[in-house]
């Protein structure tokens, strides 16, 4: 049995695997909860989903108060001031490397955060998370709970912004696996992902005992329609630009998760 799902045009600006940067701006408005974190700089806030991600990524790495949340979900008023405050004490070049012009950062979407090792003046801006210790652990175990470093070197020239040790960003499973082990940037990952249409989607098996069927789906018109099995596990995401992400979680021998 399968079943239709109706995507409306404004759900390609919600969801998990947003692409946010300097070409293209946040553009939900609509009103979320956001869960405040444990042992932050001043209280920081995530998106549900990753502030749970996260939890379990510390507990697994047992960060204990070793590692401290200093920035995590913005509103647009507080990215201009941060925006601002850097142009008057930083200078242009700094603010430009460094702080994603207001409703360009992916800190509006709630699922970015900062992370600083636990030291005295934590820097706001570019806080200390060394390629070292407890830090690289973190970096090393993120992928394994929908997490990316977003802005790497060798990046630069893709994502605009400069090298960012201490900013992650969550994407979901297997998203950040895949991106993690091809080495990909977020722009690089929206790109790929178009390869992979519903007749012949990503099929990632290694990770889990259920494989997954990655695939993008372009928007059309007003009413993007999908058919997947009807109890199909799924997630759809849009990409913040022009279609959807849509993830569907398979047992290993084939059969839909609690499908028909
Ligand atoms: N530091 C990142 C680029 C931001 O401001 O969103
Ligand atoms: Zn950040």
């Amino acid at each position: 049995m399968m079943k239709t799902i109706t995507l409306s045009r404004e759900q390609v600006y919600h969801g998990n695997l947003l692409l946010v940067n300097a070409q293209y701006p946040y553009k939900d408005d609509s009103k979320k909860v956001y869960i405040s974190l444990d042992n932050s700089l001043t209280e920081v806030f995530l998106n549900r989903e990753a502030a749970n991600a996260l939890q379990l990524l510390f507990q697994k790495i047992l960060s204990g108060d070793a590692i401290v949340p200093v920035s995590g979900y913005r509103t647009l008023e507080e990215q201009t001031n941060i925006y601002n405050t850097s142009l008057k004490d930083n200078g242009e070049e700094f603010t430009q490397k460094y702080v994603a012009l207001p409703n360009h950062s992916e800190h509006q979407t709630g699922l970015a955060i900062d992370l600083g090792l636990n030291r005295p003046d934590i820097d706001f801006i570019r806080p200390d998370f060394p390629y070292d210790g407890i830090c690289e652990k973190f970096r090393r175990a993120a992928p394994d709970y929908g997490f990316i470093q977003r802005y790497t070197k060798d990046k630069e020239n893709i994502t605009g912004i400069s090298h960012e040790p201490w900013h992650f960003r969550y994407v979901g499973c297997p998203h950040s696996r895949i991106i993690g082990e091809r080495g990909f940037s977020l722009e690089e990952y929206a790109e790929f992902i178009k390869n992979y249409r519903q007749d012949r989607p990503l099929i990632c098996s290694s990770f889990s005992e259920s494989a997954v069927e990655i695939f993008y789906v372009p928007v059309s018109g007003q009413e993007t329609l999908l058919t997947i099995p009807k109890d199909a596990v799924y997630q759809i995401s849009g990409n913040n630009v022009d279609g959807f992400i849509v993830t569907v979680w398979r047992n290993t021998n084939g059969q839909k998760l609690f499908g028909n």
